[in-house]
This record gives C-alpha cells, sequence and structure tokens, in this order.
C-alpha cells in the first residue's frame, strides 16, 4: 500500500493527485464506477478513489482520454477498467454495468459525474441545447441509478455520488441547467430517504465554479458570457471536488453525508 501510495501521488496533470494529500487502502476492497471520468471532476474522483484502493470503472465516450488516465492510474499501482458508453444511452449504461460487476464481481460506489452545461438565461438557450442537458444530466443520471441500485441492494449496501451544482441549489442565470441540477439534488435527497434503510448512502455534491473544460463545450456567445462574469476569480480545482467526495465515500457505514456544496471563495 505504501508503494501505491508513493507512486500515484507522483502523476501529474490531470489529474493532480499531489495536491491531495491522501491515506491510502480506505477503499481497499470496494469497486467504483466513475462517469465523466475522461475530464475534469470525474477524471480526478476516479483517481482518488484509485488511489485509496478502490477498483474504478471509468466511463465517458472518448476512449482515448480513457485509455490515457487508464495507463496513468495503472502505471501509479492503480486498479481501473476504462469502458467507452454515453451515458444517455440507456442500453450502454446498462452494459457498462455489466461490464464492471463481471470483471470486479461487486459495486459498491457509483459517482455520476457526467454532465454538460450551457450557462444561459433561457431564450438563449436552444432546444437542442436543453434537451442534451435534460437527457445528460437528468436521465442519463437515473439510467446509471437504476443499473447500480439492484446490484448495491443484493449486496446490502452502496454508495451513490450525484455530481448535481450549486446551481442546483441556488439561483444562477443557467436557467435550463439549474433545472436539471435542481432535479438532480432533490431526487438525491429523496432517494437517500428511499434507499437508506437497505444500507445505501446517497450524497449530492453542488460545486460552484471549477476549472476545467466544462465552458469550453459551450457556445462561444454563451462561453464568452460566463468566461466575462467569471473574470480573474480563482476557481475551485477539479482535486477539491474528489477530495469531498473521497470525504464522504470513505465515513462509516452508519455516516450518510447528504449534502457538500463547495464554492470559490470569491464567488458571490
Ligand atoms: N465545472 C464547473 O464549474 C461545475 C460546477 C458545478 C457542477 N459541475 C458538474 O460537474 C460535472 C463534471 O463536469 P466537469 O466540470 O468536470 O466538466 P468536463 O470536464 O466537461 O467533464 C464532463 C464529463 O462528462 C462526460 N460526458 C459528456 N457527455 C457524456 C455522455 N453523453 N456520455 C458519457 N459521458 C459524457 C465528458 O466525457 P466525454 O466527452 O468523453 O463523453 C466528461 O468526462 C458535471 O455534471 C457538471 O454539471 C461542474
Amino acid at each position: 500500500m505504501a508503494g501505491r501510495r508513493t507512486s500515484l501521488s507522483r502523476l501529474v496533470t490531470p489529474p493532480n493527485i499531489e495536491e491531495m494529500n491522501m491515506q491510502t487502502g480506505k477503499l481497499s476492497g470496494r469497486v467504483a464506477l466513475v462517469t465523466g471520468a475522461s475530464s475534469g471532476i470525474g477524471a480526478a474522483t476516479a483517481a482518488a478513489l484509485a488511489a485509496e484502493g478502490a477498483r474504478v470503472g471509468l466511463v465517458a465516450r472518448r476512449r482515448e482520454r480513457l485509455e490515457a488516465l487508464a495507463k496513468q492510474l495503472r502505471d501509479g499501482g492503480g486498479e481501473v477498467l476504462p469502458i467507452q458508453a454515453d451515458v444517455t444511452d440507456e442500453a450502454q449504461v446498462d452494459r457498462t454495468v455489466e461490464t464492471v460487476l463481471s470483471e470486479y464481481g461487486r459495486l459498491d460506489i457509483l459517482v455520476a459525474a457526467a454532465g454538460v452545461g450551457v450557462a444561459a438565461p433561457f431564450q438563449n438557450t436552444t432546444p437542442a441545447e436543453y434537451r442534451q442537458m435534460i437527457e445528460l444530466n437528468f436521465l442519463g443520471l437515473l439510467y446509471g441509478i437504476h443499473a447500480a441500485l439492484p446490484i448495491m441492494k443484493r449486496q446490502a449496501g452502496g454508495h451513490i455520488v450525484i455530481v448535481s451544482s450549486g446551481t442546483g441549489r441556488y439561483i444562477h442565470p443557467s436557467t435550463v441547467y439549474s433545472g436539471t441540477k435542481h432535479a438532480a439534488s432533490a431526487m438525491a435527497e429523496s432517494l437517500r430517504r428511499e434507499v437508506g434503510k437497505d444500507g445505501i448512502r446517497v450524497t449530492s455534491i453542488e460545486p460552484g465554479a471549477v476549472k476545467t473544460e466544462f465552458v469550453s463545450h459551450m457556445r462561444p456567445d454563451v462561453r464568452q458570457a460566463v468566461e466575462d462574469r467569471l473574470g480573474d476569480m480563482e476557481q475551485l480545482e477539479s482535486e477539491d471536488i474528489a477530495t469531498a467526495i473521497l470525504y464522504a465515500v470513505t465515513q462509516p457505514r452508519r455516516v450518510n453525508v447528504n449534502i457538500l456544496t463547495l464554492y470559490p471563495t470569491q464567488q458571490a
């Protein structure tokens, strides 16, 4: 384990494990599946879980990014499995969960980090954009939970971590995106009440601005407006969110961390 810690902590960007000051082995024997693992918060979280000894399924559409992360983590002693999938397709999500189960034999932690946002007012959001946000941020989330829950119930335990957003709790100028994240946060709390009796924990992670590729996927005019709004404010790093997720999933089984909201210190 000491070897695993040393080599994983030498990994360079992305993700920056050096900053994470981790213990090792807390997740030994556990199996995790992380959607959105090809970049940003998902990649940093996958690395953090692997560094703590979890075997991790890495899910996203960009195969080469997943392969690169997998190599980096394996070189550092991690045990990971890249799986290319589009999480807006229910059949692909089912196959992903089946692949993790057949490879690793169980599923303890689902981190649903795949997401997209067009942070614009409603009148500057196209139907194609709002369909994409609903299909990925909400339906994609539901497909993953639907596939994971029966396994976690059979195991009499599991942890579902939903990467929602601060805009899923507070109102920011990002109407439909905010709506999908409010839906995600609301269902997280409702689901927690439903499945706690089965030993399954549910955590909603609600960050403010995090420095990832997220904004780069927006339309140029929307991206410019967001960048103008953020200015030179120091944003959160993906590793800050991964650290929060690691905190939630390494608590004793009796502890359900319901909601973690993290904002850049300077964000209003
Ligand atoms: N960055 C922020 O300021 C911020 C703040 C609050 C909450 N969040 C939330 O944090 C989560 C992660 O975002 P991020 O900031 O890390 O952004 P990011 O770097 O753009 O990551 C988004 C991830 O989602 C994956 N993805 C997108 N569409 C997908 C699909 N159809 N199927 C499977 N995977 C898909 C992407 O991989 P592929 O393109 O390879 O599929 C990528 O790995 C999102 O849910 C986002 O809403 C972000």
